[in-house]
């Protein structure tokens, strides 16, 4: 396909502003699905996507579009979450062009703003596009010209289209193909492709997604990954429209997939450039890296017999998920684990819900942190991605990831969001009023005061009209401490944390207090101490049983009844011996949990 009637762009859009059934639309309008095939949500494949209504993994679609000739419009999915804004930077990389969707009744929102700003940078065309007209809450006047005032256009120019009756998604066709320039490229250089996404899929290993720069692929032909130097041979090159079908290869501009039989998405990464084996490209293409975890968990079976099965399950999770890093660990209190890293909270979330639910695994997952960088006065230096390996010795300094957040609210709740960020040690770097009712707040904030349930807090003090996106903002020097819990002069290594100095307190108390709770009396008394070091910060006691308690409770054989009420625990819960102080699986559960 010549480049010259190639248009390559994707949607920004909100979740729930309707990105996927405006998709659907189009490909029902430029005949790629016909009526009948038409399935609800094409685009997203996996089943936790479709319950979560979120996007995560990015696909490309290729659709014929006829005006004066006949254009070929790849579409490329952008994942929608901030955990994923890498694989969204190397989406919007692989475009000329984006369709700004939003949702008439809605406004823009943070997450949007974030990824419009990101496609600014990369001097994308960007077409404004208010969607569910149809909705008689709409307001496209008041949204069209906050849009307009955005990024510069004339509030006529913003598009206003309904996924769901189809209404203007024609005209939305037509302007993609008018203004969004075709790609650029040079036919006769060295083959450049740069992969925007790779899936694993059980019976073809691994899909990997590229948009070619430069030169051309053809099938059977050996290519080289440029960051690992790695050689494949092409087993098959295609495009989707709207099922993977195989091409005679892939030119200047065009958008599609290829399959090399690697199993493991780790020898296909998004970012890196693909060349051909012969002729290689002398600079790969900018902007790659390697997917870096934000946040880091201990994992437990709650059986310790399901450490192989976990073990098992991580292993073959990964090879889906190349952000997915983990390492065996062991834990005086959970027993053999893995210490996992993930990109984020919600990344987290997926790992451990397809862990539980598609290997049948029950687990505990140890509070969250993020991976702290620590000098010791001896000069050396250490990464911590687990609080119990926090240096005990003389700490020079400690850093610790920040990131730039963008907050989007009614400008009533300014006050409560600015004492929120104070909170949470943010640094203010900027307000801006997108209209007289709406303004958007620009943060520096520590990953940890954020990543865990900043939002939830954001959305209870603006009543759910604030929007969040962050973005990985480097690291700052801070003042953190450790802080232990210790039962009876004991430390429970899975309820150590890393905090600032000002918060380790409130830390203490709230773990000390919870764990009194929890923790059923012993015939002895014990203590429950939160320690920076040998320095106790708080305590709480668990009094002993009294003797005559027991004794009113089960009367006759004392013994032989203790005897059988032993048994039962034993059945019942799963205990876990923290020194002499027997502590219920429950109890730990319910500690780490975060409510
Ligand atoms: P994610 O996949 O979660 O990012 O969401 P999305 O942006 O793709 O949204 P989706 O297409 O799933 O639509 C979200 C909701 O809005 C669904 O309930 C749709 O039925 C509804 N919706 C989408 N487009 C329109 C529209 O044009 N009009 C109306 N009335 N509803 C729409």
């Amino acid at each position: 396909t010549p480049p010259e009637v190639i248009r390559n762009f994707c949607i920004i859009a909100h979740i729930d502003h309707g990105k996927s059934t405006l998709a659907d639309r189009m490909l029902q309008v430029t005949g790629v699905v016909g009526e009948r095939q038409m399935r609800a949500q094409y685009l997203d494949r996996m089943d936790i996507e479709r319950e979560r209504g979120i996007t995560i993994k990015s696909q490309a679609v290729r659709m014929p579009w006829a005006v004066d000739a006949t254009y070929i419009l790849n579409m490329i999915d952008t994942p929608g979450h901030v955990d994923f804004t890498y694989e969204v930077s190397r989406s919007l990389a692989a475009c000329e062009g984006a369709v700004l969707l939003v949702d008439a009744a809605q406004g823009i929102e943070a997450q949007t703003l974030a990824n419009l700003y990101l496609a600014m940078e990369n001097d994308l065309t960007i077409i404004p596009v208010l969607n569910k007209i149809d909705l008689p809450s709409a307001q496209p006047q008041k949204y069209a010209e906050e849009i307009a005032g955005l990024i510069g256009c004339d509030p006529a120019d913003v598009l206003r289209v309904s996924g769901k009756t189809g209404e203007g998604v024609p005209e939305l066709l037509d302007r993609i193909v008018a203004e969004i320039p075709p790609p650029v490229g040079e036919a006769d250089a060295p083959a450049r492709a740069m992969i925007f996404d790779s899936v694993y899929d059980t019976y073809r290993g691994v899909i990997t997604y590229v948009r070619v720069v430069d030169g051309s692929l053809s099938p059977r032909e050996r290519i080289a990954m440029m960051s690992t130097k790695a050689t494949h041979e092409l087993l098959e090159i295609g495009a989707i429209s709207p099922e993977p079908a195989p091409t005679q290869g892939l030119g200047v501009g065009e958008v599609g997939y290829l399959i090399t039989g690697v199993k493991d998405v780790r020898q296909s990464k998004v970012g890196d450039t693909v060349t051909g084996e012969r002729r290689q490209a002398a600079q790969p293409l900018g902007g790659y890296h390697d997917p870096r975890p934000m946040v880091f968990s201990g994992l437990y079976p709650i059986d310790g017999s399901d450490y192989p099965i976990l073990r098992d399950a991580l292993d073959k999770l990964k090879l889906n998920d190349a952000a997915l890093v983990y390492e065996p660990e062991t834990s005086g209190a959970l027993g053999f684990g893995f210490r996992v890293g993930f990109l984020g909270m919600l990344h987290l979330e997926i790992v451990r819900e397809r862990l539980e639910r598609e290997f049948g695994l029950d687990l505990i997952s140890t509070l969250p942190n993020v991976s702290y960088d620590v000098r010791l006065d001896d000069g050396s230096e250490m990464e911590v991605t687990n609080p119990s390996e926090f240096p005990a010795g003389k700490i020079a300094s400690i850093t610790e990831p920040v990131v730039r957040g963008t907050i989007l609210a009614p400008s009533e709740f300014i006050g409560a969001i600015m004492e929120l960020c104070q909170s949470r040690r943010g640094t203010l770097l900027g307000m801006d009023y997108l209209s007289p009712e709406r303004v958007e707040l620009r943060y520096t904030l520590p990953l940890a005061e954020i990543v865990f349930d900043f939002f939830d807090a954001l959305k209870s003090r603006t009543r759910g009209y604030a929007s969040l996106d962050y973005e990985p903002s480097g690291d700052q020097e801070a003042d953190l401490v450790k802080v232990d819990i210790l039962l009876q002069g004991d430390t429970v290594d899975a309820f150590s944390a890393i905090v600032h100095r000002d918060k380790a307190y409130a830390y203490g108390v709230q773990m000390a207090g919870k764990l009194k709770e929890l923790i059923p009396r012993q015939q002895f008394e014990v203590p429950v101490q939160a320690a920076i070091g040998s320095r106790v910060i708080a305590r709480e006691t668990i009094r002993a049983i009294r003797k005559d308690v027991l004794a009113k409770c089960y009367g006759g054989d004392i013994s032989r009844k203790r005897k059988l009420l032993e048994k039962q625990k034993e059945g019942k819960k799963r205990m876990k011996m923290v020194g002499s102080v027997e502590v219920p699986q429950e109890a730990f559960i319910a500690a780490l949990s975060q409510d």
